[in-house]
């Protein structure tokens, strides 16, 4: 590396093949099982299309991405944590004026109405932020993974209003197994660990003189909060899905039963960032 000019990028390989040589040398590794363990990275590489990423799967299951997370969010500034991005952010969302119904409008499962409010470290409102939100279905698959969902449906764009709050209108959504047809499954059943994320939603904030929040809100009464398989959960960020019966509640004039979720967003003070989305 001693012809690298970049000097970050110095430090980050010399820093990786360190580490890779170490575990080199504490396991041993026969050359059979260095040929697996190559073989496993290609076929990684080979699981990936346009629409999946078992790159950034593998990466969640492991637990790099909440590391990195965690890591780059994890600071006394009182901001809420940061989750990790996942493999399923497209991007592009449709925009939405608040209030708004991010499901299509043949959608079974129980009505979820989102009122948030994203704040800055002295709780005062940050208007004018843009939040990307997605999430999977009632039945626990995302648009792209879903032949029966319209395109882009369940993810949506808005925009905070002066007092910093957006809201809009959903369904319920499940927790759901991480895909496990391609090499991660093969891992997980190899570490026999279940495949299964509790109920969440996902948030990306981006707000002028912001760092850029990109993190979920889990459902409260969810299963697979303490074992969540890509170790995304954060007792910060486990929201109340407030159940009410039909005709009761603030949306008295639902037919059935519904749920609302009240959740303040607190950004850090910082410099926007845009993820890359994963899947176009
Ligand atoms: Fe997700």
């Amino acid at each position: 590396m001693s012809g690298t000019r970049d000097p970050r990028l110095k430090e980050i390989v010399d820093a990786l093949v360190e580490h890779c040589h170490a575990f080199l040398k504490q396991e041993r590794l026969t050359d059979a099982e260095f040929e697996q363990g190559l073989a496993f990275l290609r076929a990684v590489g080979q699981a990936c299309n346009e629409r999946h990423n078992e790159v950034v799967l593998l990466a969640d299951v492991l637990g790099f991405s909440t590391l990195v997370a965690l890591l780059n969010s994890a600071d006394a500034s009182g901001r809420t944590p940061g989750a990790l991005l996942g493999p399923f952010y497209r991007g592009g969302s449709p925009e939405y004026a608040n209030g708004q119904c991010i499901a299509c409008e043949d959608s079974t499962g129980a009505p979820l109405f989102v009122h948030a409010r994203v704040l800055d470290t002295s709780g005062r409102p940050v208007p004018n932020a843009t939040v990307d939100v997605w999430q999977a279905s009632p039945v626990g698959l995302y648009e792209n993974q879903d032949e029966s969902q319209p395109e882009h449906n369940l993810r949506g764009r808005f925009r905070t209003a002066e007092d910093g709050a957006f809201n809009f209108r959903s369904v319920r959504p499940a927790g759901y197994p991480v895909p496990v047809d391609g090499p991660v499954g093969v891992l997980l059943a190899a570490q026999e660990r279940h495949p299964y994320r509790p109920a969440h939603l996902h948030f990306a904030i981006f707000a002028e003189g912001h760092a850029t929040l990109v993190s979920q809100v889990f459902a409260d009464d969810s299963d697979h909060l303490d074992s969540d398989v890509v170790f995304g959960v954060n007792r910060r960020l486990v929201g109340k899905f407030e159940h009410h019966e039909a005709g009761s509640g603030p949306h008295s004039e639902q037919r059935d039963v519904y749920y609302t979720l009240d959740f303040d967003f607190i950004l850090a003070e910082g410099t926007p960032t845009f993820p890359t989305p994963p899947i176009q």
